[in-house]
């Protein structure tokens, strides 16, 4: 069992104007594997807090996944993949890489998003698209292999090369 944090990037869904279906996608796919949402925040689009935030969950010790959703497009407010860039310690690009493999099978717009992954500690962060259907995608596309990814990253059980 895993815990996950969720983390909306949106300016208008922080300001109340919006409902965050995107989210509800994300805690219905974390939940359908027998994981935990412990954490779920909206915030603006701004760097810095974004910076901050991700840094406060990751270095809780109580989330092993956080799963970003919004501003990795090309807007001048999209600040997401930068923001996940400066706070990870590792970068994890094949997850990236999978999510834009399989979601240009269903969109071509899905080579517009500069979603990034990677550890910081113990703990992985994923970037995914805003809406709740480039959501639910991209993390479809990593889902199989995130539970073998957590279990090495966090020293739970698990070893490669068995599987
Ligand atoms: N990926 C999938 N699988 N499905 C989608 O509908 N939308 C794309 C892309 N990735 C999409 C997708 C679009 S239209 C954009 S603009 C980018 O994600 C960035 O979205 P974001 O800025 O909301 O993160």
């Amino acid at each position: 069992m895993f815990s996950a944090a969720i983390l909306t990037m949106s300016d208008k869904g922080a300001r109340g104007e919006r409902q965050d279906l995107s989210a509800e996608v994300i805690k219905e796919l974390v939940e359908q594997q027998g994981w935990r949402v412990r954490d779920y925040r909206v915030i603006p689009d701004n760097f810095d807090g974004i910076k901050e935030t991700l840094v406060d969950m990751a270095d809780s010790g109580n989330i092993d996944l956080i799963l970003t959703t919004g501003g990795t497009g090309l807007s001048p407010r999209d600040n997401t993949p930068e923001a996940t860039l400066a706070v990870i310690d590792r970068e994890a690009p094949g997850l990236a890489e999978a999510m834009r493999m399989e979601s240009m099978k269903k969109t071509n717009r899905a080579m517009l998003s500069r979603a990034v992954a990677g550890t910081r500690g113990r703990t992985l962060i994923v970037n995914l698209p805003g809406s709740p259907r480039g959501a639910r995608e991209c993390l479809e596309a990593i889902m199989p292999a995130l539970p073998h990814g957590l279990e090495i990253l966090t020293g739970r059980g698990g070893e490669c090369g068995t599987g």
